[in-house]
């Protein structure tokens, strides 16, 4: 380990500067405008992986590529495999005006790196990669197998991963697969994550009149569709923070008591998240603590309602149609496809007459859920213990990574969350930054980390 913590230490200045050239890839891959840039920035991730001696392929999809990349393999030995999932692709950056410096022009404050895509989730698994470049020049022996694989649409719902599994099974055969891309809560709180919700999309829109219309010659006549939208949307939620939606508890395992009191002991402040977020007064579901509502329990999100006139100055129109983006988060043992049947259902039933309702079903992503009891999971914690010498929490998280339960049913591979973003790294919002010292714990977790794995495989 001393090799590899001097060529960590020397190459500190040379893997931020990389970090950046990989940040400043504007790989967005909810906008189809920036295909382009997602293949670049795949390219650009192959030749890191090629040039520190892994052998690196692009792999086309139907979607933008997956780059995977393999430690070089003894013929003469048989040893454990993992895989490390990332992905390069980010979320948009907009709004724009509210960035201090441009998204894809990454600049280094202090020991942060601002950028979008810094922390969520190049950073992330850049830093493994460093590890693994130091395992490499330094000659020193890795005890395990690794293939890393860096894909560009986790940030849309993975929608090629799972056919690409399938296509690589046999190379993929792994003893359990690392993510970093969650989080952890401090230098002090390292965190091993065993939960993830689940997601499901739906867009809806409501068509009006066959065009805008003047308000005050039309206005009181119709419907109007932002309006009825507004009242529809009003109607999946009751002040307790109660999806209304019905059935959509039914399937929820309830949280254990003993749970629950683990969740509790968190360092968690009411009134520093409530200022952390700018809000004037928390709200969540009732009967639940902050920590439980947002990561245990399911929710039913607007994540952008369109309609009507946005530009400046007034207009006075009753617009021809209104929209809205939805999402629910899920939790065992919800699926998104029983979650999506409900709330579309439910939908059409409260659409007034007065509109017509058009329903589009998004991506989804079951919830995930893993014993932290497992031998991997304690190697990992040990991993973890020895990299920020502190005792790791065990966490439940709100957030998404749909594929893996995939790794799960056609790898039949666990997953371990090993988290390296702040909860303060504004991830998917305006000023996304990566903290450098957690770039560099990282890379000394994942060093113990392959080491403490492949220990514990029998
Ligand atoms: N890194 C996140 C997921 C995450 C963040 C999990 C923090 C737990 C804690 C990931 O990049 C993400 O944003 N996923 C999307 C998936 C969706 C688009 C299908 C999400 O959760 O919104
Ligand atoms: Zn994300």
């Amino acid at each position: 380990m001393n090799d590899i913590e001097n060529y960590l230490q020397k190459h500190e200045e040379r893997f931020i500067r990389d970090l950046c050239e990989y940040v400043r890839f504007p790989s967005v891959s909810a906008q189809p405008h920036h295909r382009k840039d997602l293949t670049a920035c795949a390219e650009w991730l192959l030749g890191r992986c090629q040039k520190i001696g892994l052998e690196a392929t692009l792999c086309q999809t139907a979607g933008n590529p997956v780059v995977l990349a393999r430690t070089p393999r003894k013929k003469s030995i048989r040893r454990p495999h993992f895989l490390l999932y990332g992905h390069y692709d980010v979320q948009p950056p907009e709004p724009f005006d509210l960035w201090k410096s441009p998204p894809f022009e990454p600049t280094v404050k202090g020991r942060s790196l601002f950028g979008r895509g810094a922390s969520d989730n190049k950073g992330q698994h850049l830093a493994h990669l460093n590890a693994i470049e130091a395992y490499l020049k330094t000659g020193t022996e890795l005890p395990c197998d690794i293939t890393f694989v860096i894909e560009g649409e986790e940030e849309v719902g993975s929608t090629h991963l799972a056919h690409f599994l399938q296509q690589h099974r046999a190379a993929l055969r792994c003893e359990a697969v690392v993510i970093s891309d969650t989080s952890l809560l401090g230098p002090k709180y390292p965190a091993l994550t065993y939960a993830l919700r689940g997601i499901c999309a739906v867009e809806i829109k409501l068509h009006g009149p066959s065009r805008d219309l003047h308000s005050g010659l039309f206005g009181g006549s119709l419907d109007n569709p932002a309006m009825a939208l507004c009242q529809v949307l009003a109607q999946l939620r009751d002040k307790n923070g109660r999806v209304t939606v019905p059935g959509f508890y039914d399937d929820v395992k309830p949280l254990l008591p003993s749970e629950r009191k683990e969740l509790a002991r968190q360092p968690f402040s009411e009134r520093a998240y409530q200022r952390f977020l700018g809000v004037p007064k928390l709200f969540g579901e009732k009967g639940f603590i902050p920590i439980e509502q947002r990561s245990a329990r399911p929710t039913l999100e607007i994540n952008g309602l369109t309609s009507g006139y946005q530009g400046e100055g007034s207009k006075t129109i009753i617009p021809a149609w209104a929209s809205a983006k939805l999402t629910m988060r899920l939790v065992p043992n919800q699926t998104p496809n029983r979650t999506r049947k409900l709330v579309l259902q439910h939908l059409r039933k409260i659409c007034p007459p007065t509109v017509r309702m058009e329903l589009h079903a998004g991506h989804g992503g079951e919830p995930y859920f893993v014993s932290p009891d497992s031998e991997h999971a304690q190697a990992a914690l040990r991993a973890l213990r020895k990299a920020f010498g502190a005792e790791p929490v065990l966490m439940r998280e709100g957030g998404s990574i749909p594929i893996v339960n995939d790794f799960k049913k056609i790898l039949k591979a666990d997953t371990l969350l090993l988290g390296l973003a702040l909860p303060d790294d504004n991830a998917h919002s305006p000023n996304e930054k990566f903290d450098l010292d957690m770039f560099a714990r990282g890379m000394r977790m994942s060093a113990h980390l392959w080491q403490e794995l492949a220990a514990a495989t029998k």
